[in-house]
């Protein structure tokens, strides 16, 4: 357990379409003046460096990130950000992408197990607003939900590497959504072979949670094995998250086959 390193995968296509989709909607919600709670359960190490042997191993970035454009899309706020701080190879895990777009008087709390990861997160992420938990990130939600302030936004993000982990994500994410009805729950997962993520998507389906949203993306160039593609579900989406969806994929579209499906 725990063996998942993230850091392999940063800045690859199923990064790209998680993370614009995610700065999409947090610029959505930041437009009212409210302030705003974002939670994570598995936030990963929130910098990495794409001129690593862990990126030049899978080349994942290279089909990702490094295919697309700059432009003035709040994905490319956050991807410069860390860039001006870091140097040119740095990238923004999804704390740091959030943190980018998030105002004085909003909040944030992360949640991350691995030793090395939360490490890297804690020394990462500081400042006003910020409280970095080394504990499991289902639990860590359960605790801290509904959080003050009460509009906002939680983002699951395992690294499934069990199947129970599909099965176990899709009533965290019912549970967390009618725990905290003013929060949008926002759940990522691979598009495998195997199908495994119907484990996932299909129970949340059936019971029709309010502000249901299914976004898929195909990429444009999937290993012959593994992963190929990425899908979002997101449940209390708010107005104007299809619109912020498509957006964020079409920021992305180098990375992907088409403009796939939300349905
Ligand atoms: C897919 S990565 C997260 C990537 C991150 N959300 C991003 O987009 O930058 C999943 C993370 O979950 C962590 N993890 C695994 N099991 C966990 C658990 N039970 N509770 C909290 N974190 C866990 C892993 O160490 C890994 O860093």
């Amino acid at each position: 357990m725990l063996s998942y390193q993230h850091a392999y995968h940063a800045g690859g296509p199923a990064d790209v379409h998680k993370h614009a989709a995610l700065a999409a909607l947090l610029h959505l919600l930041t437009r009212k003046d409210r302030p705003i709670t974002y939670l994570e359960s598995h936030a990963g190490r929130a910098l990495y460096d794409l001129a690593s042997p862990e990126t030049a191993k899978t080349g994942e970035a290279m089909r990702g990130v490094a295919r697309l454009t700059p432009g003035a899309h709040p994905y490319w706020t956050a991807v410069e950000k860390i860039r001006a701080a870091h140097g040119p190879a740095a990238y923004p895990g999804s704390p740091a992408v959030a943190q980018a777009l998030l105002r004085p008087g909003d909040r944030m709390a992360l949640m991350e197990l691995h030793p090395a990861e939360h490490a890297g997160l804690a020394a990462a992420m500081k400042g006003e607003g910020v409280a970095v938990h080394k504990r499991d990130g289902a639990e860590g939600l359960r605790a801290l939900t509904p959080p003050d302030p009460r509009r906002g936004l939680a983002l699951i993000d395992p690294s499934y590497e069990v199947k129970t982990e599909y099965v176990d994500t899709a009533m965290l994410a019912l549970e967390i959504s009618v725990r905290w009805p003013e929060g949008v729950v926002m759940v990522w997962y691979p598009l495998l072979p195997a199908g495994r993520h119907e484990a996932l998507v299909g129970p949340v389906e059936a019971v029709e949670p309010k502000g249901l949203i299914r976004d898929e993306v195909i990429f444009a160039d999937p290993p012959p094995r593994g992963m190929f593609g990425s899908g979002l579900l997101l449940l209390n989406a708010p107005y104007g998250a299809a619109e912020a969806l498509a957006e964020a994929r079409a920021v992305c579209a180098a990375a992907y086959a088409d403009d796939a499906a939300a349905a």
